[in-house]
C-alpha cells in the first residue's frame, strides 16, 4: 500500500506550483485538471501536466492526476492526453464526483486500451474515486468494488456539502447550529466501511482555511482517529501537520511493536493464547490491532525505542 498521509493538490494551470510541489514533503501529489483549473485553461493545463510528469523529479511521491468528472466534455481527452503523454510516469488517475460504478468501469476500460496501444503494463495505473454527492455515497459499496485498479476512496467535502445543502460555507467545519456531535461522522464512517470492505484506503478531503493550521490539525485528527489513511493538503503549512497526525505517536508505535513481539513469544515459545503484557491482557485480536499501528509506524519511518523482555 502506498503512503497517503498528505495528499497535495496542485493546479495544473500553474507551472510555478507544478515546479514547487516537487520539493515538498507530501506523500502524494495530485496534479489537477478539475476544479482548480478554469474551463478556458484546461487544454494548456493538460500540456503543463504532461511536461511536469515527464521532466520533473517526483522521487518518493505518489503521482496522481485528477481528470474532469464524467458529466463534462473534457474527461476522455484528459485521460487520453495524460496517459499517452506520461502514463509511464503516473501512478493513478483520480476521478471526481463519482456517482455510480459504471463510471469506474468506463475509466478502467479506457485505461486498458491506452496501455495496450502504448505498450504499457496493463493494469498498473490505479484509480482514486472521489465521493462528492449523495448518490456517490449511497453507491459507495458498489463503487469501491467496481475495479481492481481502485486504490482509494476520497471524500470531497466542498462539493458534498453543496450537493446536500448543508448550511455552511466553511469547508470541513461544523455547520453553525449543529452544536452536538460531528455533522460529518456518518459520511466518514460510511466511506470507511465501503473502502475497508474492499481493502481500499480512504482519504479525507481539503480544509480551506489554510492559515489556520490548528483548525486543520483538529479536523484531521477526527478522520485519523476513525481510521482514515490521510487528508488533502492545499498549502505547504498543512503538509507537516498531516504527516504527523496520520502517523502513530512514538509511544503507540513502540507499544504496538511490543504487543507483536510479546504475542509471538507467548504463542510460540510458551504456547499460550491470551496472556498478560504488564497490566494489559493481549490476544489474537490485540495482535491484529497492533499490526495496523505497527505498519503505519514503519511506513512513516519510525524506529523502536523499547524492546520486549520475557
Ligand atoms: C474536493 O474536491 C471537494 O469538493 O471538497
Ligand atoms: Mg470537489
Amino acid at each position: 500500500m502506498r503512503s497517503r498521509r498528505s495528499v497535495l493538490a496542485v493546479p495544473g494551470s500553474n507551472p510555478r506550483f507544478l515546479e514547487k510541489a516537487q520539493g515538498l514533503p507530501a506523500d502524494e501529489v495530485f496534479l489537477d485538471l478539475e476544479d482548480a483549473v478554469a474551463p478556458l485553461a484546461k487544454e494548456e493545463a493538460r500540456r503543463n501536466i504532461v511536461a511536469a510528469l515527464r521532466e520533473g523529479d517526483w522521487t518518493g511521491k505518489t503521482r496522481v492526476v485528477r481528470v474532469n468528472d464524467l458529466t463534462t466534455q473534457w474527461t476522455y481527452r484528459d485521460v487520453i492526453e495524460i496517459v499517452e503523454g506520461a502514463g509511464d510516469k503516473l501512478d493513478c488517475l483520480m476521478l471526481p464526483k463519482v456517482q455510480d460504478p459504471t463510471e469506474i468501469v468506463w475509466l478502467d476500460t479506457l485505461l486498458t486500451q491506452i496501455e495496450k496501444t502504448m505498450g504499457f503494463e496493463v493494469g498498473r495505473i490505479g484509480i482514486e474515486a472521489q465521493i462528492e454527492n449523495a448518490r456517490g455515497l449511497v453507491n459507495a459499496d458498489s463503487i469501491a468494488g467496481s475495479s481492481k485498479r481502485l486504490e482509494t476512496l476520497v471524500f470531497g467535502p466542498a462539493d458534498f456539502m453543496a450537493s446536500i445543502n448543508m448550511r455552511t460555507l466553511v469547508v470541513g467545519e461544523q455547520p453553525p447550529g449543529y452544536e452536538e456531535g460531528d455533522a460529518y461522522h456518518y459520511i466518514l464512517m460510511r466511506l470507511l466501511m465501503a473502502a475497508r470492505m474492499h481493502d481500499l484506503q480512504v482519504i479525507d478531503g481539503p480544509y480551506l482555511q489554510i492559515r489556520d493550521v490548528d483548525g486543520y490539525r483538529r479536523v484531521a485528527r477526527r478522520a485519523a482517529a476513525l481510521g482514515f489513511d490521510g487528508k488533502w493538503v492545499l498549502h505547504p503549512s498543512q503538509i507537516e501537520a498531516a504527516n504527523e497526525v496520520f502517523s502513530p505517536s512514538q509511544e503507540d508505535y513502540d507499544h504496538a511493536e511490543l504487543i507483536l513481539e510479546a504475542y509471538e513469544h507467548y504463542t510460540t515459545v510458551e504456547r499460550r493464547g491470551a496472556v498478560m503484557l504488564g497490566d494489559e491482557m493481549i490476544d489474537e485480536a490485540s495482535r491484529k490491532m497492533a499490526l495496523v499501528v505497527a505498519a503505519k509506524g514503519r511506513a512513516a519511518g519510525l524506529t523502536r525505542t523499547t524492546r520486549f523482555e520475557p
